[in-house]
């Protein structure tokens, strides 16, 4: 390696270190909850503007989200985003974790650079979603037969 590939190299860790919070670049690089929930109690799945699309998926337990999962085919913040909106509906009753909001997932990643976003709305959203389908089959849980997925 030369000397300016070196140097090149540091300044794109620099500049994504000074963009990107050390939470944010936690929950890119491990990102929690992710995967499927298998007969999920919610389950949304929406592709945003940029055309990538997030899924998530609820294991409610007494009116409690007990469990909360996601998936992405989108970029690195999008993957901390439905980390980070899995980790604080957890826990939560549903209509909390209804709203909760792109600022608050946001706010728990430190920020995001403003072309990113975005993507915390996209995981809001999905999180959004994911409650009013589990609300929708509590109520009605025979229409679960009739569910796609
Ligand atoms: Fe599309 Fe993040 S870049 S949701």
């Amino acid at each position: 390696m030369t000397n300016s590939q070196s140097t090149k190299g540091q300044d794109a860790g620099e500049q994504t270190n000074a963009v990107y919070s050390e939470t944010a670049i936690d929950h890119m690089r491990n990102p929690r909850n992710a995967g499927v929930i298998t007969n999920a109690d919610g389950q949304a799945s929406i592709t945003g503007p940029c055309g990538d699309t997030m899924e998530i998926w609820l294991r409610v337990v007494d009116g409690i989200i007990e469990r909360a999962s996601f998936w992405t085919d989108g970029c690195g913040t999008t993957i901390a985003a439905g980390s980070m909106v899995t980790e604080l509906a957890k826990g939560k009753r549903a209509a909390e974790a209804f709203r909760v909001a792109q600022q608050d997932v946001l706010d728990a990643l430190g920020g995001l650079p403003d072309e990113s976003v975005h993507c915390a709305l996209l995981a809001a959203n999905t999180m959004k979603e994911a409650v009013k389908d589990y609300l929708a089959f509590r109520n009605e849980p025979w229409k679960r037969a009739y569910r796609k997925c």
